[in-house]
């Protein structure tokens, strides 16, 4: 769809389902995490781009305190008093909107009242994308215009974090909000999650003749699930008996003293995050001295940190990376949380249609289901549309 049709989409949708016209329309984008996974919530460094895919909500303000959400990829309707959401008031895509209304509030809105809002997505949903976090960034856009709560990009990303922490129940960090407030055409965002200082990288991907492919494995991830949150607990034993704030103050020169301090697991998820930091700052400092022909081996050997010390990569995503490169990807990674979602490949434009069939048929002969590939490219972030 085009972004007019997906607008129109979003009002007739809202019209259809509250029967009257909606204020306005606001979009947010999907991201994907060029490298540096599993850095953000132990305060390093993330180089993720929010993509051309969006969510976009029609909203309009209520002069009580009901809130109704709807979407096209739902028939449910969720109706709430504003008041009365908490971590029990929606179990599915409704706790995401949900979440930064009661969000917005917990960051001081002064000005709340009730809604109606309808949501209509071309991000897909379980590949890893942030479908969630571009939900979340596009009606933390709109109540901020209409509540009128004056708040900066970067308070409305963390109001999508402490939704996603306090009402979904994913103690997810602040990247992708992030990269759904920020994002800019052709740019990575840089981001630190420490001082949340963020600079725009100038990707070239366009002038180097190479398109970013998504491999969506179709292997659902949740990040509400076991594993996540599993991971975040070995990094803070990890940070705890190094006795270090976070992850973030450590480097390679110190995981010596790491393996005698560590056990063997805790010691590979520590390694995995230190090195992974250090492959985000080299990744920035090649796109800016040489371009993205440059970073391959760093996506790779992300990858296997992620495969090998990490444990969070599955067959699917383990095959599609393989065979991206064997046909001409400069490099491949999984991407997002893990345990399922997508891959990224880095392809010159001439060998896309190559690396996508070989992937295909690797997945058919292995019996895996058909993966989803297309291409993306680095979006504005969150907007009003209409
Ligand atoms: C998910 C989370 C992010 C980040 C990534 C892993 O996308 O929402 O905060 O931790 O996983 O890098």
């Amino acid at each position: 769809m085009t972004t007019s049709a997906n607008i129109a989409a979003a009002i007739s949708g809202f019209e259809a389902t509250f029967g009257y016209r909606p204020t306005g329309v606001w979009s947010a984008p999907g991201r994907v995490n060029l490298i540096g996974e599993h850095t953000d919530y132990n305060q390093g460094y993330v180089l993720p781009l929010a993509i051309n895919r969006r969510t976009y909500a029609a909203v309009s303000l209520r002069s009580d305190s009901t809130v109704r959400v709807a979407s096209s990829f739902s028939s449910q309707v969720h109706e709430v008093q504003l008041s009365e959401i908490a971590n029990d008031t929606a179990n599915d895509w409704a706790g995401y909107p949900l979440g930064v209304a009661w969000a917005l509030q917990q960051l001081g809105a002064q000005n709340a009242s009730g809604f109606d809002a309808f949501f209509d997505s071309d991000v897909p949903v379980g590949a890893g994308l942030s479908s969630s976090a571009a939900i979340e960034c596009s009606i933390a856009s709109a109540l901020n215009e209409l509540w009128n709560s004056n708040f900066d990009r970067q308070i409305l990303a963390s109001a999508g974090q402490l939704a996603e922490n306090s009402i979904v129940g994913a103690p997810t960090g602040i990247m992708d909000q992030s990269a759904s407030m920020f994002g800019k055409a052709d740019k990575a965002i840089f981001l630190d999650c420490k001082t949340l200082e963020a600079q725009k990288v100038e990707l070239g991907f366009e002038k180097e003749n190479l398109e970013l492919l998504i491999i969506d494995t179709r292997v659902a991830h949740r990040l509400v699930d076991g594993g996540y949150a599993e991971r975040r607990a070995a990094c803070e034993l990890g940070a705890a008996l190094m006795q270090v704030g976070s992850l973030r103050e450590l480097s390679s020169a110190d995981l010596a003293r790491a393996e005698t301090v560590l056990d063997e697991v805790t010691l590979r998820r520590v390694r995995h995050v230190v090195t992974e930091n250090e492959r985000v700052l080299k990744t920035v400092d090649l796109l800016r001295s040489i371009g993205p022909r440059a970073i391959g081996d760093l996506m790779m050997q992300s990858h296997s940190s992620m495969r090998d010390d990490f444990e969070i990569s599955v067959d699917e995503l383990d095959t599609a990376v393989d065979v991206a490169v064997r046909h001409g990807a400069i490099g491949a990674r999984m991407t997002g949380g893990g345990f399922g979602g997508a891959a990224i490949a880095l392809a010159p434009i001439d060998k896309v249609s190559e690396i996508t069939l070989a992937v295909i048929a690797e997945f058919e002969l292995l019996g895996y289901a058909k993966p989803n590939i297309f291409a993306v490219s680095a979006a504005e972030g969150a907007r009003r549309d209409a």
